[in-house]
């Protein structure tokens, strides 16, 4: 079977200093893969090469996609194929709805495309639709939509607005990056609900976290450990337990 999204031996350093080392992983259609691993060991590095951040020099590897490697294509052709990234860190943009932010991601990555290249919006009725289907699917009250883009948003409140962007972009591959940290309990189940929606037999996830509490509500298909920038060990679900156990420092130091 064709991989959905396979990594290979990615480098990247930041600032001249070797961060990530000839990381590899091949995901599947439709499976869930946790990447966990202490503070500092490389999992965000790996998001943000991932999404072409500047700061972030990729000096070897590919990451093909559909047979394309992404690593040739800038970040917003990225996510036209198919990439979704949530970040652990999601900025306020006051002034702009969630409706109208979301209406502008949804157009950048799939909206028409003209004969002169430029992408043709989708009308405003059909993205209303769109809209208010996937957060009925979300359970998410649509006053949500009105709402200033994470301004005076909890952090259960941002996730499930990164949630809701990712229902509508329909990605095929999204990235979750510590989608965990600072939830409480109903949050992140909420949060999870949300994810395992979306799960299907065709789009997969990696979900990045230092915790193995999420794993609780979404299970994983595969567990990765990631430690020093290098893939340590990949197992199934267990993985996460025997972690959570016996910690980090004592199995790879
Ligand atoms: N912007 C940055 N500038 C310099 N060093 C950084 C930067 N971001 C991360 N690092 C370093 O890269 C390493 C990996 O960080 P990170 O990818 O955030 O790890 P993780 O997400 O696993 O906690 C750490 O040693 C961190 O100090
Ligand atoms: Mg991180």
């Amino acid at each position: 079977m064709n991989s959905s999204l396979s990594i290979q031996n990615l480098s990247v350093s930041i600032n001249e200093k070797q961060i990530l080392k000839q990381f590899s992983i091949d995901v599947k259609p439709g499976e869930v893969h946790a990447i966990m691993g202490p503070n500092g060991s490389g999992k965000s590095t790996m998001a943000y090469a991932l999404a072409g951040h500047p700061n972030y020099e990729v000096e070897g590897g590919e990451v093909w996609m559909d047979g394309i490697n992404l690593l040739e294509l800038p970040p917003d052709e990225r996510a036209q194929m198919g990439l979704f990234l949530c970040f652990q860190y999601p900025t306020a943009i006051p002034g702009i709805s969630m409706a109208n932010f979301l209406r502008t991601a949804l157009n950048a990555v799939k909206g028409e495309v003209n004969d002169d290249g430029k992408r043709k919006p989708i009308p405003i009725t059909q993205f209303r639709k769109e809209l208010r289907s996937k957060m009925e699917m979300l359970k998410i009250d649509f006053s949500f939509a009105r709402r200033y883009l994470n301004e005076g948003f909890s952090g259960g409140e941002k996730k499930r607005a990164e949630i809701l962007q990712m229902a509508l972009l329909e990605p095929k591959v999204a990235i979750l990056d510590e989608t965990d940290s600072g939830l409480d309990i109903d949050a992140l189940k909420v949060v999870s609900e949300g994810i395992n929606s979306l799960r299907d037999e065709k789009r997969s996830f990696i979900v990045i976290t230092h915790y193995q509490r999420i794993l609780n509500y979404i299970k994983p298909d595969v567990v990765h450990v990631m430690y020093d920038g290098k893939l340590v060990e990949t197992g199934g679900p267990e993985l996460a337990a025997r972690l959570e156990e016996q910690g980090y420092d004592h199995l790879y130091k």
